[in-house]
């Protein structure tokens, strides 16, 4: 049978896509481009320097240069990329005057205008006075909501023998196509490898190349004391507040259950919230085995070996182990009817528990791994699968439109024909992932909104404010308020997009949305003050984009944690001691030693019965004694034989007279 797929080993003929090795770190990286970090944390400074121009983007496909003016169809999108920010005339650029539109929060919408300088919202009302020399942009009709926040991208990660075909330039640059003005990433790293060095490694690639903001997740992918120091030292200094665990991925990222309740503990210490990707990794393993025995070796395999059961076991047991460690828990991308259940459920029960169903879930399903082109059913291969039930996105959406579901990402993890095909013998070895950052807004627009199932209001909610709360960047990010970052779409409702991997931004080569119209189409998108889509010309800077570091302790999610521990604390029965008989300890009773496992059954196989080598045919040497201190009989773990009935016993049967 084939052999086991290493998912770090390098491809024997890696694409050329990445100039530097994956393991280049710039020192330092971290601290040059960060928002202003506040609390018990380190200030990070703004960025001094000037952007980057896309002429001097250092990584890039070779046959395709960098776009300086691109035409895309069917949204005319114009794509530019844009000079720096003109300093010479900063102020009067930064100057926006957003008029007429129908402002829209998680909470309420409402009439108004807004008036936005240096990035920031300064005011909002009618009739405002504002300074001379701004822009104003007509929002008459439209509905004015803050940009989306995608929680969960793989932008450039090595996996599975290559890397994701979308990096931090045309990931982002998609994502503000979009309506998405800020992505959460994940640093995901080897076992062993220091967490500290592998979040380095990210921010040197993500800080020169991002259009939009981002703030990063880190993966504990191993556990040691090491691990849970370098979760502090990332807590504390370099603004992440959030770990992902995995229950799959056997041996490359899972970590067992006791490994589990350590992190999850730590998490709790550290005010940071645990994230976990629940599949059973060590069923998927047999199960993937034995439909390769059966001769399946396509992207059907890779859905079959691991059902909805697989993904619903995994929530619950990450559910369970939270909960004892007293922990708020994040299940990302909910891709079953089953899982969601799990989560709606526990929630019900009073777990602090959130799930995040994504664009693929919640706008298309697991039948198209069946379909008869491979790069197609290959194209759709994501872990946990997306299931071949075709009622799961609707009844996704209706728990995500009743707040059973809390939160939407896209877990955007692209690759191209030519690495789906690395799996072409054996679905083992298909990169997991498929796209999602562009089109988010849209999906949900028209999954959730126009289908009916939920408000404006619940759009904004978890498409981004939401994300906001649970990540502690509220109400920075997430809200149209003053003070709050400028990051602003002009949406508008009633415009349709027909998506497709000939018109979308992304680098990668397959959309698993292909042909589908959805109404919910940005005019402008406003990031940090910058116009980035306007009048329908996509004018990105490739390093405009800053890292947003994100604090610990969210109120949203540990607003009850204190009084809940403190509520379920085991208490201590006072009682008198005993004080009657003890009896003797058994020198050879096998279920005393205080720190045993208890055995009730005692192992058979142990020499307490086997002192004899064994006959050449396996059998018990009958010279070997049955006879047990403990009471045990050799034959304790053998199943029982039911009686045999000897119809002519020798010497003939008893019950005959004679
Ligand atoms: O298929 C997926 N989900 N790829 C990205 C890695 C992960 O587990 O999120
Ligand atoms: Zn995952
Ligand atoms: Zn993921």
């Amino acid at each position: 049978m084939a052999e086991e797929p290493d998912f770090f080993k390098p491809h024997p003929n890696p694409p050329p896509r990445v100039k530097n090795s994956f393991f280049d770190v710039v020192p330092d990286a971290f601290s040059s481009k960060s928002l202003e970090f506040t609390g018990d944390q380190k200030k990070k400074k703004e960025p001094e320097a000037e952007p980057e121009t896309a002429e001097e983007e250092p990584e890039m496909k070779e046959e395709e240069p960098v776009p300086v003016e691109e035409i895309i169809a069917p949204q005319q999108y114009v794509v530019i990329e844009a000079k720096p920010w003109d300093r010479g005339d900063e102020s009067a650029q930064s100057r926006l005057f957003i008029k007429g539109g129908k402002i829209v929060n998680d909470d309420q919408s409402y009439d108004g205008d807004i008036y936005i300088e240096d990035g920031i919202i300064k005011q909002i009302g009618n009739n405002l006075v504002i300074p001379g020399g701004a822009r104003t942009i007509d929002a008459r009709g439209k509905l004015v909501i803050p940009g989306g926040i995608d929680t969960h991208t793989h932008m450039q990660l090595p996996f599975m023998g290559t890397q994701a075909a979308d990096d931090f330039y045309s990931g982002t640059k998609a994502a503000l196509a979009g309506g998405t003005t800020m992505i959460m990433d994940f640093v995901l790293d080897q076992k062993g490898v220091s967490l500290l060095d592998a979040y380095d490694k990210w921010r040197s690639w993500a800080d020169e190349k991002v259009c939009c903001d981002y703030a990063l997740h880190v993966g504990v992918t191993w556990w040691s004391e090491q691990v849970a120091n370098d979760m502090e030292v990332l807590c504390n200094d370099r603004g992440v507040n959030s770990f992902k665990m995995f229950l799959a991925y056997k041996d490359v990222f899972m970590l067992s259950d006791s490994e589990l309740y350590q992190s999850f503990l730590k998490c709790k210490q550290l005010g940071a919230l645990a994230m976990v990707h629940a599949e059973n990794g060590s069923l998927i393993e047999e199960k993937s085995r034995e439909m390769l025995q059966m001769g399946i070796t396509g992207p059907e395999g890779h859905v079959m070996c691991r059902p909805e059961e697989v993904e619903a076991e995994a929530a619950q047991r990450a559910i369970t182990i939270a909960n004892q460690a007293d922990s708020p828990l994040y299940i990302v991308h909910v891709m079953s009817k089953s899982s969601a259940d799990v989560i709606s459920a526990a929630r019900r029960k009073g777990n602090i528990v959130f799930g995040e169903p994504i664009a693929a879930s919640l706008g298309t399903d697991g039948t198209h791994c069946f379909n008869k082109c491979w790069r197609h059913s290959a194209g759709h291969v994501m872990g946990p699968p997306l299931r071949p039930d075709p009622t799961t996105p609707d009844y996704l959406m209706d728990l995500l439109a009743n707040n059973d579901l809390q939160v939407t990402g896209t877990d955007n993890c692209t690759f191209n024909a030519d690495q789906k095909a690395l799996g072409k013998d054996d679905f083992r070895r298909i990169p997991n992932g498929v796209n999602g950052v562009e089109d988010r807004m849209s999906i949900i627009w028209e999954k959730g909104v126009h289908s009916g199932k939920m408000d404006p209001c619940r759009f904004v909610a978890v498409t981004s404010t939401t994300a906001a709360k649970i990540f502690n960047m509220y109400p920075k990010k997430g809200r149209i308020a003053i003070g709050s970052d400028a990051d602003i779409v002009i949406w508008d409702p009633d415009q349709t997009r027909t998506i497709s991997a000939k018109t979308h931004h992304q680098a990668v080569d397959f959309n698993i949305f292909e042909g589908m119209v959805c109404h919910g189409v940005p005019l402008y998108v406003m990031m940090n003050g910058h116009v980035v889509l306007d009048e329908g010309q996509l004018k990105v800077t490739q390093g405009l984009g800053r890292f947003v570091p994100t604090s610990c302790n969210s109120e949203f999610v540990f607003g009850r944690v204190k009084e809940r521990e403190r509520a379920r604390r085991p208490v201590k029965v006072e009682r008198d001691p005993y004080t009657g008989p003890v009896i003797e300890v058994m020198e050879n009773a096998l279920s005393l030693k205080p720190v045993d496992a208890n055995p009730i059954i005692p192992d058979v196989n142990s020499a307490e019965f086997y002192n004899r080598p064994k006959t050449r045919g396996g059998g018990r040497n009958l010279q070997d004694s049955s006879f047990s201190f403990s009471g045990a009989q050799i034959d304790d773990k053998s199943p029982r034989r039911p009686a045999t009935r000897v119809a002519a016993p020798p010497g003939g049967a008893s019950t005959k007279l004679w």
